[in-house]
């Protein structure tokens, strides 16, 4: 098949079109290369994709330029590209998130919306539940995003439900609980963790670290999103969590086991737009794609200090 991978040399992106290039796929990828966090983190995504030659790549923005030219013979379209991020957010940033969440998809469901694909698989977030009325979480309760990252990313879901609607483009969308692993983004917890318990200065845990998360180890998001994506029936919402909720502390002790290293915290206020706890109920990924994510907070943990540790050589 044809994919077409938005966001291909970010986090999850660059983890989505290289599985599908070891499934056989050829994939065309496209990117900004926003400054958001260091560029040259997404060139060597980028580079590694391009040494296949099954991968080519496409330097656009998605707000901005016309892509018609790249979607001739896509069959299956994978938007991943996007502003994240809970905390920057707010202010004057939130122009830039309105860009690239919301008017990136807009344009990108109009440039498909005639064209015949068999899946529009859309990434989404738990930040769309804010701090969530029940857990673990179900798809069908109200979202109410407290953050403006998580009302733009809403609001795109509800472009694609419109899209599906009256243009019948074959929409899926995956809400993804915190993910984690090799190439994680500089911004998120566990990167800063590890880069801090490996340099030996100081944590800094926003609140009092008893916040929880439902933690997604990539490979098991990338199987998840290929499931969604290439099951014929799959439509609607389905919530990918990784099934180990901890709270932060919890898990900065692993990292503490892991690195063998006692951490220094230092505690700070609460940050605005991030919820209290996630937890992701995954009955029905795990009813109707068959999703069972496999690999546990301990392990995963592993291989994302193992690929930090390498960063530093
Ligand atoms: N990482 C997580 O834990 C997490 C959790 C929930 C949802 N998500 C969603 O998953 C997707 C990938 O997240 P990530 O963590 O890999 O982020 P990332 O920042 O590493 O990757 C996003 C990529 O999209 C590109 N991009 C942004 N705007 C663009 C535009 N207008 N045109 C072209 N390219 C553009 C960026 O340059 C970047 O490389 C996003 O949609 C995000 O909202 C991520």
């Amino acid at each position: 098949m044809k994919c077409l991978v938005t966001g291909a040399a970010g986090f999850i992106g660059s983890h989505v079109a290289e599985r599908l290039l070891k499934d056989g796929h050829t994939v065309v990828g496209i990117d900004r290369f926003s400054d958001y966090y260091d560029p040259a983190l997404k060139r060597s995504n980028a580079e590694d994709l391009l040494e296949n030659s099954g991968f080519e790549l496409a330097v656009r923005d998605l707000a901005i330029d016309q892509i018609s030219d790249l979607l001739g013979g896509v069959d299956v379209v994978f938007h991943l590209a996007a502003q994240a991020g809970v905390r920057a957010s707010w202010g004057e940033s939130f122009d830039r998130y309105v860009d690239d969440n919301i008017r990136a998809t807009q344009r990108l469901l109009e440039a498909v919306k005639d064209r015949r694909i068999d899946k529009f698989l859309y990434a989404s977030t738990s930040s769309v539940y804010g701090d969530a009325e029940k857990f673990p979480t179900p798809e069908d309760v109200r979202p109410r995003p407290v953050s403006p990252y998580g009302v733009t990313k809403l609001a795109a879901e509800h472009l694609c439900n419109l899209y599906q609607r009256n243009y019948g483009v074959p929409v899926v969308a995956v809400r993804y609980f915190t993910v984690y692993g090799p190439r994680q983004r500089p911004d998120m917890a566990f990167r800063r963790f590890i880069d801090a318990l490996l340099g030996g200065w100081e944590i800094d845990v926003y609140g009092d670290g008893g916040q929880t998360r439902d933690f997604t180890y990539v490979s098991d998001a990338v199987d998840a999103t290929l499931r969604a994506a290439f099951s014929p029936e799959a439509t609607g919402v389905f919530n990918v969590g990784g099934g180990s909720q901890i709270a932060l502390r919890d898990a900065i002790s692993v990292l503490e086991e892991l690195i063998g290293k006692e951490a220094i915290l230092n505690f700070t206020d609460p940050v605005a737009g991030d919820s209290r706890d996630t937890s992701a109920d995954t009955s029905r990924a795990a009813a109707e794609l068959k999703y069972r994510p496999s690999v546990d907070l301990a392990s995963g943990l592993a291989n994302q200090v193992a690929w930090q540790r390498g960063l530093g050589d």
